[in-house]
């Protein structure tokens, strides 16, 4: 029939070919463009990787150089998006000034409406370029701090810190921040990239494709969760001074309560990897560093009592979240944060996806199968 064909959420349906990265749940792997994952968090900048997932190559020397002065001097945001983040309130969701600040930008790119692959690939590095203003502004202007202008001699991750905080981060933090940025930065078909798609495959433009994708993100069941979890971890307490053993505890406790009321827990799942996200053993020893940097052992205490009692009870393994949102936390991000920081990671791999959408373009529009009334007459 009709209904046994529907293949509700798109689950294990192929939509189309790409080459921008691989994700193999059976050996646990993802490939950008070939490269393992976790060799690129090891060895590569995030400046590095972005040129890697727009062109299909790491840089040579001169063209990493091009792209990195290019990326340093664009990373002032224009009056009028700063004007349009404070026409926002303080209190709506950072999300939504993302999504605007995009918005905006589009309508002040003079290429706006040309989707040449050049002008497309100029567009992306302008956001990649641009993007960490926007997290930063909105985050010192809910603190009630001034703006901090980005500085031309740090590279991208010391630059996003620094404009948020104010001061220079510590090798170690800019580093955990790097890894952070190259993991999240593509993962095929999730639910974001495949808004920037269909949007893209009517002949948008790119700014529209992104605007959607932000919207996509949004969602706890996508990109959100990695500030669900932090609020999982708020509601279970965070106390200094606690033991890890204590710690863990008191985690477990909660999470087997959860579970007895049939709760979702955030940062746990994937549609995809069914037995372990490939990404989060990479961010998980980010996050020790930073754990042991900040000499915060209770956290680590939350964090295995939740995965050993997700573990016991559903054997559940953590997604990529699960370690970013608390990394994320010790840095000094408020946790509204962290899903705005997930776009200017992910900026990349849209932009990437919108180039290949456009480069083999077919409108992306499936069938419905209809249960609603039988056709009717008005009398
Ligand atoms: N907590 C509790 N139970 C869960 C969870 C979870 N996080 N994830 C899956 N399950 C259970 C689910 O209740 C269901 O059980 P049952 O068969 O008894 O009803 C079973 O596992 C299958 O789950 P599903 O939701 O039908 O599977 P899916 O492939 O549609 O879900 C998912 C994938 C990511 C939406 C889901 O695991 C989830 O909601 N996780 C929490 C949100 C989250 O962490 N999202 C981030 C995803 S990865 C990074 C990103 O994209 O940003």
């Amino acid at each position: 029939t009709e209904t046994e064909e529907i293949r509700k959420g798109l689950a294990g349906v192929v939509v189309d070919y790409t080459a921008v990265s691989k994700v193999n749940p059976e050996s646990n792997s993802l490939l950008y463009r070939g490269y393992p994952v976790q060799e690129l968090a090891a060895q590569k900048s995030f400046e590095e990787v972005a040129l890697l997932l727009w062109n299909g190559e790491l840089p040579t020397e001169a063209e990493l150089q091009e792209f990195v002065t290019f990326e340093r001097s664009n990373r002032a945001l224009d009056e009028n998006v700063k004007a349009a983040i404070d026409l926002l309130p303080k209190n709506c969701h950072p999300m939504d000034v993302g999504r605007t600040a995009v918005s905006v930008m589009g309508a002040n790119h003079p290429k706006a409406e040309d989707s040449s692959p050049e002008a497309e690939l100029e567009k992306a590095k302008h956001l990649f370029a641009k993007f960490p203003a926007v997290v930063a502004y909105d985050q010192r202007r809910r603190r009630d701090q001034d703006v901090v202008e980005p500085r031309e001699d740090l590279d991208y991750s010391q630059n996003f810190l620094w404009m948020t905080f104010g001061e220079e981060a510590a090798p170690e933090v800019v580093d955990a921040f790097r890894v952070s940025m190259v993991l999240y930065a593509e993962h095929s078909f999730n639910a974001s990239t495949f808004t920037a798609r269909v949007i893209t495959s009517t002949l948008s433009d790119l700014h529209s494709a992104v605007t959607g994708a932000i919207g996509a993100l949004k969602g706890p069941l996508h990109g959100g969760a990695n500030e669900a979890v932090m609020h999982t971890f708020h509601e279970i307490g965070i106390r200094k001074e606690e033991s890890r053993e204590e710690a863990a505890a008191r985690a477990k406790a909660w999470m087997e309560d959860a579970l007895a009321q049939k709760k979702k827990v955030m940062g746990f799942g994937h549609r995809v990897y069914k037995n372990g996200d490939s990404r989060v053993p990479t961010m998980k020893a980010a996050l020790d560093k930073m754990i042991e940097y900040y000499g915060r052992s209770e956290m680590l205490g939350l964090y295995d009592g939740l995965e050993q009692a997700m573990g016991e009870a559903k054997n559940i393994k953590p997604n990529l979240d699960y370690p970013a949102g608390p990394t994320y936390h010790l840095m000094g991000f408020d946790t509204e944060m962290f899903t705005p920081i997930f776009i200017a990671a992910r900026i990349t791999g849209w932009t990437a996806h919108i180039r290949e959408q456009r480069a083999a373009n077919a409108l992306i529009r499936p069938l419905s199968a209809y249960n609603g009334p039988e056709e009717r007459h008005l009398s």
